[in-house]
């Protein structure tokens, strides 16, 4: 396999979902930034094209059988989406602000100022992937799978803008964890929220590539 420069990364993990770990790593974005070339990419992350594809080359490819997305009806994408990504989301994003309150709490008397503001963009963004999935799961995922996708141009991309304010948010989390570096005194809870979070940006990651680079493009076209 070799890499073409020219490829848009979005389509790579198509192509190689394997290679998502890989670009995760490298703080490569996938997902909103899905249209941007490799060489693109390569260079703002100061990486050369060889090295990367040594990388994803060494990466194993996950356990099951990639689905290709690319040739599957759009009605079965749509189901996997909301059951593999929103259906978890409904439990993880109560349980990690649930968790941010009770560390905020435990720990307001200690000089961390950015507890409350974690919280807070925990908060921002439980109560906009709600209202974001419900829109998706009411509205125009129905479009999509009655086969009406093609004129459902102003709500994907209102979808697509909601996209990138979660990005904004998950890279505000990143920034007031310290790219989740877990501080010596943080408790059992503290740890808990720092991985959850992370784990949490890395699964929403996976679903606004699959949205962003797979559904949409294919429900317009
Ligand atoms: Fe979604
Ligand atoms: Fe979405």
């Amino acid at each position: 396999m070799t890499l073409d420069p020219t490829t848009p990364v979005g389509r790579l993990v198509v192509h190689l979902p394997h290679a998502m770990p890989v670009l995760e790593r490298h703080r490569i974005d996938y997902c909103c930034g899905g249209g941007r070339t490799l060489s693109e990419v390569c260079q703002r992350a100061g990486l050369d094209l060889a090295t990367l594809q040594a990388e994803i080359e060494a990466a194993h490819p996950v356990e099951e059988p990639a689905v290709d997305w690319d040739g599957r009806p759009l009605a079965e994408l749509c189901d996997h989406i909301v059951a593999r990504y929103h259906r978890s989301l409904d439990e993880a994003l109560p349980r990690l602000v649930g968790l941010a309150r009770k560390v905020a709490a435990v720990h307001r008397d200690k000089t961390e100022a950015r507890l409350p503001i974690l919280l807070d963009l925990v908060e921002r963004l439980h109560q906009e992937l709600a209202e974001h999935m419900l829109r998706e799961e009411e509205v125009v995922f129905p479009w999509i799978r009655g086969g009406r996708g093609e004129s459902a141009g102003a709500p994907i991309r209102v979808l697509t803008e909601d996209h990138l304010e979660v990005a904004d948010l998950l890279q505000g989390l990143r920034a007031v964890t310290h790219d989740y570096k877990v501080p010596e005194e943080a408790c059992g809870s503290w740890r808990a929220l720092w991985t959850g979070l992370e784990a949490l940006e890395h699964e929403l990651h996976a679903h606004i590539h699959l949205e962003n680079n797979v559904l949409f493009p294919r429900a317009l076209s």
